[in-house]
């Protein structure tokens, strides 16, 4: 395992200059997009890239857009000696920790809004994070220029979203999704996992569980409601606040009443004050 600090940047332009001797090179570029509280999610998706590509640079941002006024961006976790750490024994190259005033300076004006895809789910409880996160994605991937991008398949709907932005605006860059990586006892990694109390944190591998069991009922073909009833019944009776309990074509993320195609069970609920996410394949 390699063990070195990545080269970090905070300047654009020694950032470009980097990654075009690279790409001059004939060395494939992976970008893995990250707003720091790295874990073992993100460093599976940093051994990814170093799988695919010869130079892997990882962003760190958390980035002000895709929260809303009430949500967690003052207290997300934010500790970059660690993240730099971790990155450097996943063996990534190289670290772009833009400042807020690069990425959105006095005067800037552009979202980029993606429809139909941000229509439910996330959508209708986070209002204007999907037009964050693909106008952060879209300048990030501007100004890495990777051959690749790698995003988790955790964030399901952002996955998407990002395929559908890069797609419709000729983005020359692969978007690729990788597995969530999980606890032995089932629940998905998340930086915000670490908001949760230790009462919390045993009740909240039930989300995995009910997920598991409405994607055996479905997997058959058979009607979803009764199964989704159940298992919101479920999460609420183990302390849950369920916002949805859906499953969704895996394309167009549109609710199913059958599965016939590839489909994905989805969810968000708070537990406490913490907003958890999480979906299985069908
Ligand atoms: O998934 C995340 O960590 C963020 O939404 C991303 C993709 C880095 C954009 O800020």
């Amino acid at each position: 395992m390699p063990d070195s600090i990545p080269q970090r940047f905070s300047d654009l332009a020694a950032l470009r200059r980097s990654v075009a001797a690279w790409r001059q090179a004939g060395e494939r570029v992976v970008l893995v997009p990250t707003m720091g509280a790295l874990h073992a999610g993100h460093l599976a998706l940093v051994a990814e890239a170093r799988r695919i590509g010869r130079r892997t640079v990882a962003s760190i941002f958390v980035n002000p857009t895709q929260f809303g006024p009430n949500e967690d961006f003052s207290r997300y976790p934010r500790d970059l000696e660690t993240d730099l750490g971790l990155l450097g024994r996943a063996g990534a190259d190289a670290a772009w920790t833009p400042a807020v005033g690069t990425m959105y300076p006095p005067g800037f004006a552009t979202r980029i809004e993606v429809a139909g895809l941000t229509e439910g789910l996330c959508g209708p409880f986070r209002p204007g994070h999907f037009s964050g996160v693909a106008t952060v994605v879209t300048k990030l991937l501007n100004q890495v220029r990777p051959d690749v991008a790698l995003f988790g398949e955790k964030d399901f709907q952002q996955l998407r979203v990002i395929q559908q932005a890069v797609s419709d605006l000729d983005l020359d860059v692969e978007i690729r999704g990788v597995p969530t990586v999980r606890e032995p006892d089932g629940l998905a990694l998340s930086s915000r996992n670490r908001y949760l109390s230790a009462t919390e944190r045993a009740v909240a591998p039930n989300l995995h569980g009910v997920l598991t069991e409405i994607a055996a009922a479905a997997r058959g073909g058979a009607a979803v409601a009764g199964p989704i009833n159940a298992g919101q019944a479920a999460l609420e009776a183990a302390g849950f606040q369920v916002q949805y309990l859906a499953v969704c074509d895996a394309r167009t993320l549109a609710p199913v009443e059958r599965v016939a195609g590839p489909a994905r069970v989805l969810v968000a609920a708070f537990l406490g004050r913490t907003r958890l996410i999480d979906n299985l394949a069908v």
